[in-house]
């Protein structure tokens, strides 16, 4: 296929700056130096313009710092991914009333039922944001039964998603443009992410916008056989548009005292060195009464092991 190239103004056009501040960007070394032609004309690839995109929406998302977007993340299934996006995010809001955003960019929409809305009676969700350029954000936004915590719910109908994101050239920018308008005005100091259990654009689009991320892990044996994959895909992101995330740690979930589970904690650590939570989840049979609940475990018992591992987690959250 041949090579589709963008003039100048085209480019300009699309960031919806001037072509004199795409020259400044380049000739700062903001931005990689481009082909000319004989006439002196720039002429962009795809790829030089993913990379344009992304330092635009970098210096206009992140100007101000105060929102952290945490991406819970691995393609593995079944690690509490879902688990850990509702109780550490109940744990900011009501442990240290954090304003606290989730954002479920699953199509099985776990997190959404998971807070006991039923995706199929809503109007608007998730799969709006991501087929819909500027589609406002605050319209899907809904409260749940934790205070100062709300969410973006998901739809099973985003699995058509991929395909309609596919054909666009901005392919993995659409959450992270979503967000923009709620970041800037620092409408929340957490938005954490559930992210689908497979490296897909989905994935993509939650990587690009997040300025961390959490990388649970279950003790079992492969654990840390996708866990490669993901890390060669941050690599990527980050050499590639040029996206800086930051690994806030793996996190040891549903950890039972076993020789099996101890030795494969011994290896995530050293895998993972200091970028390690030192907070564990126990496997805490109340931590899943909840989840069947609709609730976060502190708001069922705040006492059992799980809401006190979920609480002790925000804390290093806070802190790291
Ligand atoms: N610490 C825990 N103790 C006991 N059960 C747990 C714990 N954490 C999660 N679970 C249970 O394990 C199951 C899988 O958890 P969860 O849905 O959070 O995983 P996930 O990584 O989001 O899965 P998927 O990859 O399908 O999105 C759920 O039934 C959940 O209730
Ligand atoms: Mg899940």
């Amino acid at each position: 296929m041949e090579e589709k190239y963008y003039k100048s103004a085209e480019v300009a056009k699309i960031c919806g700056v001037s072509s004199q501040t795409i020259r400044n960007w380049e000739e700062n070394g903001k931005i990689p130096e481009v082909e000319k032609n004989e006439k002196g004309w720039r002429f962009y690839t795809e790829s030089d313009l993913l990379k344009i995109k992304a330092y635009f929406l970098h210096k206009a998302t992140f100007k101000k710092k105060q929102t952290r977007i945490i991406s819970i993340s691995n393609q593995k299934g079944g690690v509490a991914k879902t688990t850990t996006s509702i109780n550490l995010g109940a744990a900011l809001a009501l442990a240290h009333k954090k304003k606290v955003l989730l954002i479920d960019m699953d199509m099985q929409a776990h997190l959404t039922c998971g807070l006991g809305i039923d995706p199929y009676t809503l109007k608007s969700t998730m799969y709006e944001i991501l087929t819909e350029r500027n589609f406002d954000i605050k319209k899907i936004i809904r409260e749940t039964c934790v205070k100062n915590l709300v969410i973006a719910p998901a739809h099973p109908r985003m699995v058509e998603a991929t395909s309609f994101l596919n054909s666009k050239i901005d392919r993995p920018f659409y959450l992270r443009n979503a967000l923009r308008g709620i970041v800037e005005s620092s409408d929340y100091d957490y938005i954490i992410i559930d992210c689908p259990p497979q490296l897909d654009l989905l994935f993509a689009n939650a990587m690009l916008a997040s300025t961390d991320l959490i990388i649970p892990i279950q003790p079992e044996s492969y654990a840390l056989d996708g866990v490669a994959s993901l890390t060669r895909q941050i690599i990527e992101i980050k050499e590639g548009p040029g996206h800086d995330i930051n690994l806030l740690g793996a996190l040891i979930t549903m950890y039972k005292k076993t020789n099996l589970h101890q030795v494969i904690i011994e290896e995530t650590q050293r895998y993972f060195g200091y970028k390690c939570f030192k907070t564990i989840i126990p496997s805490n049979i109340v931590i899943a009464e909840a989840s069947t609940l609709k609730k976060p475990v502190i708001m069922h018992q705040k006492r059992s092991k799980g809401s006190q591992a979920y609480l002790a987690l925000a804390k290093e959250v806070l802190n790291g």
